[in-house]
C-alpha cells in the first residue's frame, strides 16, 4: 500500500483514531499532516512521528471555521505544494456541558449547532479546500469517519451525533460523482465503538464495551488499527474503482 511521495491531511489526527490513521499512513510511505484544533497536541504528536522516523508536521486548525481552514490550506499549498489525501475524522459527540447525553426534547440549539458544525460542516469545509488542490494532480482520496451510530438504532440522547454522521454519508455520495472524473475517490467509514478519549468520556456502566464486543460476529472490540487498516486501503492505487461507498468497520456488529 505504498504512499511515497503523497501528502495526507488528517483532521483531529492529533489523538485517538485520528493519530492511528496518521500513523498507518505515514508507515505507507505519506507525509502526514496533523491538523488539530487543540494545536500543542497536534505538534507534539508529530513531534514523536518524527522521532519514529516517520514524515510528519502538525498544523493547528477549527474545522468548523472557514477562516481557520483557508489558512490551514493556505499553509498546505505554500509548504507543500500538493494534497494527495484528506481523511476527514476530527469530530465531537456533542455532549452537554455537563457531559450528560441530550434528549431531542431538552437539547439546546446551541449543542445542535456546534455538533453540526464540527461533525458535518467541518467535512464540507475541509473537503471544499481540498479539491481544487488534489485537482492539479488528477489524483485524490478523500475518507469520511462516520459511524455505525449512522447506519443502525443508536443510543437515546444521540440525535445530533447520528444525524451529523448520517449527513456525511449523503454528502459524500454526491461529491464522489462531482469529483470522480477529476481522479479523486470519496469514500466513508462507520466504526463501531473504539476505546478513546471520546467514548470513555461516556463509558458510564462497565458494560459499556463489553456490550459492543457481544454484539460483533468476531467477538471483540475494534481497534483503531482496523479502521486506519481500511483506510490505508482505500487511499492507495488498487483502490481507484472505489467510490461513494461505506465501509462499515464494526465486526459485523452491523451488516447492511
Ligand atoms: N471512538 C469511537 O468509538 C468512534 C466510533 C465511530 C466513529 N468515531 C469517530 O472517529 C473520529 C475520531 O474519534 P476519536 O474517538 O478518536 O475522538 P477523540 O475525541 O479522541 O479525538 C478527536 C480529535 O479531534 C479533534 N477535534 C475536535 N474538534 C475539532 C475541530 N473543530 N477541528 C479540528 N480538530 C478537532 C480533537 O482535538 C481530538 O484530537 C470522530 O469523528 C468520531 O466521531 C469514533
Amino acid at each position: 500500500m505504498s504512499k511515497n511521495g503523497r501528502v495526507a491531511l488528517v483532521t483531529g489526527g492529533g489523538r485517538g483514531l485520528g493519530k492511528a490513521i496518521a500513523e498507518r499512513l505515514a508507515r505507507d510511505g505519506a507525509h502526514v499532516l496533523l491538523a488539530d484544533v487543540q494545536g500543542d497536541l497536534a505538534s507534539e504528536t508529530a513531534k514523536e512521528f518524527g522521532e519514529a522516523g516517520f514524515k510528519a508536521t502538525g498544523l493547528q486548525a477549527d474545522i468548523s471555521s472557514e477562516s481557520s481552514v483557508k489558512k490551514m490550506y493556505d499553509e498546505v499549498a505554500s509548504k507543500f505544494g500538493r494534497l494527495d489525501i484528506l481523511i476527514n475524522n476530527a469530530g465531537v459527540l456533542g455532549l452537554e456541558s455537563d457531559g450528560k447525553r441530550p434528549l431531542v426534547e431538552s437539547m439546546s440549539l446551541a449543542l445542535w449547532n456546534e455538533t453540526i458544525n464540527v461533525n458535518l460542516t467541518g467535512v464540507f469545509l475541509a473537503s471544499r479546500g481540498a479539491i481544487p488542490i488534489m485537482k492539479q494532480n488528477k489524483w485524490g482520496r478523500i475518507v469520511s469517519v462516520s459511524s455505525r451510530a449512522a447506519r443502525m438504532k443508536t443510543g437515546l440522547g444521540n440525535s445530533n451525533y447520528a444525524a451529523s454522521k448520517a449527513a456525511l454519508i449523503a454528502f459524500s455520495r454526491v461529491m464522489a460523482g462531482e469529483v470522480g472524473r477529476s481522479g479523486i475517490t470519496v469514500n466513508c467509514v462507520a466504526p463501531s465503538r473504539i476505546v478513546t478519549a471520546m467514548t470513555l468520556a461516556v463509558a458510564v456502566g462497565k458494560d459499556y464495551f463489553e456490550k459492543n464486543v457481544a454484539e460483533t460476529a468476531v467477538g471483540r472490540l475494534a481497534e483503531p488499527a482496523d479502521v486506519a487498516n481500511t483506510i490505508s486501503f482505500l487511499c492507495s492505487d488498487d483502490a481507484s474503482f472505489l467510490t461513494g461507498v461505506v465501509v462499515d468497520v464494526t465486526g459485523g456488529s452491523f451488516m447492511a
